[in-house]
């Protein structure tokens, strides 16, 4: 081992990874993606992918079923509720980007799902046809952002939940009645989650930050002001350059990031030129960190309650009143 490169440890196993950034990524070889895996394969991607956060896998010509096949082997496939999902396989997404159908709001930086209580333990993304110019799409890792926090930060967050909702997913039901019914009906299906902002990844032990702009709305316990100030200076650790990769897509490069512990953002610079992306989600388990489990919101606040300082009970915002001072036991 280099340092850049690293032959795998598992017996029977001929990968090698390349790390394709400073803090994390690494570019995988010695395997082929359309054929079924082999224990020892599968063993050196699990750990390979909890190192390095995302695997790189360039020149794989597969097929919509491979990559089913390829993603399935690590976890269930789950279905999008808002995605152009393929009509004989919900699993599979096709984004088929050109003239007349721009990209949806990606150009953000988040975590898939994260309005799930159970959000995805990972992504892959395999191009089929690149615009050429642009349509990269960046990565953030969420535990170099972490790292990189001061103690006295690490210390406020740790025991502190993110209040995460359907995010902008919200507009897609317009402003009609019946959009509306339909809004009222998807938050019943998906209601408001509270995820630890630190996470523990299951896999790798390391602590990562687990907020992002797209579907984090709130800091539970904190008055409106003081969340957004927070948050911003938490979604800030995604847009550090060293923090982060840079992916250049060519045809049939396959990405396969980890969910849990990287942010992401599809740089939205290429339409209309065509950018065709085949895309699987690989179902997670509920986010731990100290602060506990994910938890829906409303059982959240049933189990804390915030309402004698005011941050629950007045919406956030309450300036102490003089007759509070004067009388503080009523
Ligand atoms: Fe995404």
């Amino acid at each position: 081992m280099d340092g850049i490169t690293e032959k795998t440890a598992i017996e029977g196993s001929k990968i090698e990874f390349k790390k394709v950034s400073a803090h994390f990524g690494a570019s995988v070889t010695g395997i082929d993606v359309s054929k079924p895996l082999s224990a020892a394969d599968h063993q050196a991607l699990s750990a390979g992918l909890a190192k390095y956060e995302i695997l790189v896998f360039r020149d794989q010509d597969i097929t919509a079923q491979n990559l089913m096949d390829f993603g399935g082997s690590f976890s269930e496939l789950t279905v999008h509720p808002f995605s152009p999902n393929d009509d004989n396989n919900p699993e599979l997404i096709v984004f088929d980007n050109k003239e007349g159908n721009p990209p949806f709001s990606t150009d953000v930086w988040h975590s898939d799902e994260t309005f799930r209580l159970e959000p995805p333990m990972a992504t892959m993304l395999c191009a089929k046809i690149v615009p050429e110019i642009g349509g990269d799409t960046m990565f953030s890792s969420m535990s170099a952002g972490y790292e990189s926090l001061s103690q006295k930060i690490k210390d406020l967050i740790e025991d502190m939940v993110g209040v995460h909702d359907l995010g902008p997913f919200k507009r897609l039901f317009g402003g009609t009645t019946e959009g509306r019914a339909l809004l009222l009906d998807y938050g019943n299906r998906y209601p408001l989650v509270a995820h630890p902002i630190v996470r523990i990844h299951p896999d790798s032990g390391k602590k990562v930050l687990f907020v992002n702009p797209q579907f984090t709305v709130h800091i539970e316990g904190l008055t409106q002001r003081e969340s957004d100030h927070l948050l911003d200076i938490l979604f800030h650790q995604a847009v550090i350059p060293e923090y982060q990769y840079r992916h250049h897509w060519e045809p049939n490069t396959l990405v396969f990031w980890d969910n849990r512990s990287v942010q992401h953002y599809a740089v939205h610079d290429y339409y209309p030129q065509r950018r065709k992306m085949d895309r699987v989600t690989l179902k997670g388990t509920v986010p731990v960190g100290p602060a506990g489990p994910s938890v829906f919101l409303e059982d959240y606040l049933a189990q804390h309650d915030n309402s004698e300082d005011g941050v629950d009970k007045f919406g956030g915002h309450r300036p102490l009143r003089q007759f509070d001072r004067e009388n503080p036991d009523l």
